[in-house]
Protein backbone atom coordinates (compact mmCIF):
# COMPACT_ATOMS: atom_id res chain seq x y z
CA UNK A 1 0.00 0.00 0.00
CA UNK A 2 1.20 3.41 -0.73
CA UNK A 3 0.70 5.78 2.56
CA UNK A 4 -0.17 9.69 1.34
CA UNK A 5 0.43 12.74 3.93
CA UNK A 6 -2.27 15.73 2.81
CA UNK A 7 -1.88 18.86 4.12
CA UNK A 8 -5.50 20.03 6.14
CA UNK A 9 -7.03 23.09 4.88
CA UNK A 10 -6.98 25.40 2.50
CA UNK A 11 -4.07 23.81 0.33
CA UNK A 12 -5.32 20.44 1.14
CA UNK A 13 -8.58 20.67 -0.59
CA UNK A 14 -6.84 21.58 -4.00
CA UNK A 15 -4.47 19.13 -3.43
CA UNK A 16 -7.12 16.57 -3.34
CA UNK A 17 -8.98 18.21 -5.86
CA UNK A 18 -5.64 17.23 -7.87
CA UNK A 19 -5.42 13.82 -6.45
CA UNK A 20 -8.84 12.92 -7.84
CA UNK A 21 -8.57 14.63 -11.17
CA UNK A 22 -6.16 11.94 -11.37
CA UNK A 23 -7.94 8.84 -10.69
CA UNK A 24 -7.19 8.90 -7.02
CA UNK A 25 -10.61 9.66 -4.86
CA UNK A 26 -11.13 8.67 -1.09
CA UNK A 27 -14.74 8.44 -0.15
CA UNK A 28 -15.44 10.72 2.81
CA UNK A 29 -12.68 12.69 2.40
CA UNK A 30 -14.45 15.64 1.67
CA UNK A 31 -17.66 15.36 3.93
CA UNK A 32 -17.22 17.47 6.97
CA UNK A 33 -16.00 14.08 9.21
CA UNK A 34 -13.64 14.28 11.93
CA UNK A 35 -12.39 11.12 10.39
CA UNK A 36 -8.26 11.43 9.66
CA UNK A 37 -7.46 8.38 7.48
CA UNK A 38 -9.41 7.68 4.14
CA UNK A 39 -8.21 4.40 2.31
CA UNK A 40 -8.94 3.38 -1.56
CA UNK A 41 -8.92 -0.55 -1.60
CA UNK A 42 -9.16 -0.85 -5.17
CA UNK A 43 -5.92 1.11 -6.19
CA UNK A 44 -4.15 0.13 -2.68
CA UNK A 45 -3.41 3.69 -1.69
CA UNK A 46 -3.82 5.23 1.59
CA UNK A 47 -4.54 9.07 2.85
CA UNK A 48 -4.34 10.51 6.42
CA UNK A 49 -4.65 14.45 6.92
CA UNK A 50 -1.97 15.92 8.71
CA UNK A 51 -1.46 19.84 9.56
CA UNK A 52 0.35 21.49 6.93
CA UNK A 53 3.85 21.85 8.48
CA UNK A 54 3.81 17.87 9.55
CA UNK A 55 3.81 16.72 5.92
CA UNK A 56 7.81 16.82 5.55
CA UNK A 57 8.28 15.14 9.10
CA UNK A 58 5.55 12.26 8.36
CA UNK A 59 7.18 11.79 4.86
CA UNK A 60 11.41 12.25 6.31
CA UNK A 61 10.41 9.50 8.37
CA UNK A 62 8.48 7.03 6.46
CA UNK A 63 5.07 7.12 8.12
CA UNK A 64 3.64 8.38 4.68
CA UNK A 65 5.75 7.00 1.69
CA UNK A 66 4.74 10.53 -0.26
CA UNK A 67 2.82 13.69 0.52
CA UNK A 68 1.69 16.65 -0.37
CA UNK A 69 3.74 19.78 0.86
CA UNK A 70 3.63 23.74 0.24
CA UNK A 71 6.98 24.96 -0.81
CA UNK A 72 6.97 27.24 1.49
CA UNK A 73 7.09 24.95 4.55
CA UNK A 74 10.01 22.82 2.16
CA UNK A 75 11.73 26.04 2.27
CA UNK A 76 11.38 26.42 6.42
CA UNK A 77 11.99 22.90 7.62
CA UNK A 78 14.33 21.85 4.84
CA UNK A 79 13.99 18.18 5.60
CA UNK A 80 15.41 15.09 4.08
CA UNK A 81 13.17 13.62 1.10
CA UNK A 82 13.08 13.74 -2.74
CA UNK A 83 11.14 16.49 -4.58
CA UNK A 84 9.44 14.88 -7.20
CA UNK A 85 6.57 17.31 -8.88
CA UNK A 86 5.41 20.56 -8.93
CA UNK A 87 1.86 20.40 -8.33
CA UNK A 88 0.82 23.72 -9.19
CA UNK A 89 -1.88 23.90 -6.76
CA UNK A 90 -2.02 26.39 -3.86
CA UNK A 91 0.31 29.14 -5.84
CA UNK A 92 0.99 31.75 -4.23
CA UNK A 93 4.39 34.09 -3.36
CA UNK A 94 6.55 34.62 -0.08
CA UNK A 95 6.86 38.09 0.45
CA UNK A 96 8.20 41.00 2.79
CA UNK A 97 5.51 43.35 3.78
CA UNK A 98 5.07 46.73 5.19
CA UNK A 99 2.35 49.11 6.43
CA UNK A 100 2.20 51.71 3.85
CA UNK A 101 4.57 54.48 3.60
CA UNK A 102 7.29 52.42 5.36
CA UNK A 103 10.69 53.17 5.21
CA UNK A 104 13.44 51.01 6.24
CA UNK A 105 16.21 52.88 8.71
CA UNK A 106 19.46 50.80 7.77
CA UNK A 107 21.01 51.78 11.48
CA UNK A 108 18.77 50.11 13.21
CA UNK A 109 17.80 46.07 13.48
CA UNK A 110 14.93 45.08 11.32
CA UNK A 111 12.38 43.75 13.43
CA UNK A 112 10.43 40.89 11.59
CA UNK A 113 7.04 38.68 12.15
CA UNK A 114 7.06 35.56 10.49
CA UNK A 115 5.58 31.97 10.26
CA UNK A 116 8.94 31.48 9.18
CA UNK A 117 12.41 32.40 10.56
CA UNK A 118 14.64 30.09 8.55
CA UNK A 119 13.48 31.76 5.26
CA UNK A 120 13.60 35.14 6.82
CA UNK A 121 16.80 34.65 8.23
CA UNK A 122 17.99 33.48 5.09
CA UNK A 123 16.55 36.22 3.02
CA UNK A 124 18.02 38.99 4.88
CA UNK A 125 21.56 37.28 5.96
CA UNK A 126 21.97 37.46 1.92
CA UNK A 127 20.90 41.05 1.81
CA UNK A 128 23.57 41.51 4.95
CA UNK A 129 20.73 43.20 7.13
CA UNK A 130 20.59 42.13 11.10
CA UNK A 131 17.26 41.42 11.65
CA UNK A 132 15.63 40.33 15.03
CA UNK A 133 13.05 37.38 14.12
CA UNK A 134 9.40 37.77 16.17
CA UNK A 135 8.05 33.96 15.81
CA UNK A 136 4.06 34.20 15.48
CA UNK A 137 1.42 31.48 14.07
CA UNK A 138 -0.95 33.40 12.24
CA UNK A 139 -2.72 36.81 11.49
CA UNK A 140 0.64 38.29 11.07
CA UNK A 141 -0.66 41.48 9.52
CA UNK A 142 -1.51 42.22 12.84
CA UNK A 143 2.08 42.59 13.47
CA UNK A 144 3.37 46.25 11.80
CA UNK A 145 0.20 47.59 12.33
CA UNK A 146 0.13 47.39 16.11
CA UNK A 147 3.98 48.41 15.76
CA UNK A 148 5.18 44.54 16.98
CA UNK A 149 7.55 44.39 14.40
CA UNK A 150 8.70 46.35 11.24
CA UNK A 151 8.17 44.16 8.70
CA UNK A 152 6.44 40.77 7.68
CA UNK A 153 7.33 37.70 5.93
CA UNK A 154 4.74 35.87 4.68
CA UNK A 155 2.43 33.86 2.23
CA UNK A 156 0.55 36.18 -0.23
CA UNK A 157 -1.78 34.76 -2.11
CA UNK A 158 -4.32 37.48 -3.49
CA UNK A 159 -3.28 40.41 -1.58
CA UNK A 160 -6.63 41.16 0.17
CA UNK A 161 -5.61 40.07 3.50
CA UNK A 162 -2.49 42.96 3.29
CA UNK A 163 -4.75 45.30 1.38
CA UNK A 164 -7.30 45.68 3.99
CA UNK A 165 -5.16 45.96 6.40
CA UNK A 166 -3.19 48.34 5.24
CA UNK A 167 0.24 46.83 4.23
CA UNK A 168 2.34 46.50 1.15
CA UNK A 169 4.19 43.49 -0.36
CA UNK A 170 8.09 45.67 -0.79
CA UNK A 171 9.64 42.33 -1.43
CA UNK A 172 9.58 39.00 -3.38
CA UNK A 173 11.26 36.33 -1.83
CA UNK A 174 10.23 32.98 -3.71
CA UNK A 175 7.17 31.51 -5.89
CA UNK A 176 5.59 28.77 -4.01
CA UNK A 177 3.61 26.25 -4.86
CA UNK A 178 2.33 22.41 -3.69
CA UNK A 179 4.79 19.84 -4.43
CA UNK A 180 5.21 16.19 -4.28
CA UNK A 181 7.81 15.04 -1.93
CA UNK A 182 9.09 11.26 -1.38
CA UNK A 183 10.14 9.28 1.58
CA UNK A 184 13.61 8.80 0.10
CA UNK A 185 13.59 4.54 1.11
CA UNK A 186 10.40 4.03 -0.09
CA UNK A 187 11.00 5.91 -3.39
CA UNK A 188 13.92 3.02 -4.21
CA UNK A 189 11.17 0.27 -2.85
CA UNK A 190 8.38 1.45 -4.47
CA UNK A 191 9.47 3.57 -6.80
CA UNK A 192 7.49 2.05 -9.94
CA UNK A 193 4.40 2.80 -7.59
CA UNK A 194 5.05 6.03 -7.27
CA UNK A 195 6.72 7.44 -10.28
CA UNK A 196 3.05 6.24 -11.66
CA UNK A 197 1.18 8.21 -9.29
CA UNK A 198 3.44 11.02 -10.05
CA UNK A 199 2.79 10.49 -14.08
CA UNK A 200 -1.05 10.50 -13.54
CA UNK A 201 -0.59 13.40 -11.23
CA UNK A 202 1.75 15.43 -13.66
CA UNK A 203 -1.33 15.17 -16.19
CA UNK A 204 -3.62 16.15 -14.32
CA UNK A 205 -1.89 19.38 -13.14
C1 LIG B 1 -2.43 33.23 4.84
C2 LIG B 1 -1.32 34.26 4.99
C3 LIG B 1 -2.05 35.56 4.82
C4 LIG B 1 -3.16 35.20 3.86
C5 LIG B 1 -2.80 35.68 2.48
O1 LIG B 1 -3.09 33.13 6.04
O2 LIG B 1 -0.69 34.13 6.25
O3 LIG B 1 -2.57 36.01 6.04
O4 LIG B 1 -3.27 33.77 3.82
O5 LIG B 1 -3.84 35.43 1.56
P1 LIG B 1 -4.38 36.60 0.62
O6 LIG B 1 -3.20 37.25 -0.04
O7 LIG B 1 -5.24 35.86 -0.40
O8 LIG B 1 -5.20 37.54 1.45
P2 LIG B 1 -4.16 32.00 6.35
O9 LIG B 1 -5.48 32.34 5.81
O10 LIG B 1 -3.60 30.68 5.87
O11 LIG B 1 -4.27 32.04 7.91
P3 LIG B 1 -3.21 32.42 9.06
O12 LIG B 1 -3.29 33.91 9.24
O13 LIG B 1 -3.70 31.66 10.23
O14 LIG B 1 -1.82 31.98 8.60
Amino acid sequence: MINIAFPKGRLGDKVCALFGKAGFTFDGINGGTRRLVFVNEELDVRCFLVKPFDVPVYVERGAADIGAAGKDILMERSPDVYELLDLKAGKCSMCVAAVNGFRDDMSRILRVATEFPNIARGYYAGLGRGIDVIPLRGSLELAPVLGLSDVIVDIVETGTTLRENNLAVISHIADISARLIANKSAYKFKGGRIREIMRRLEQAS
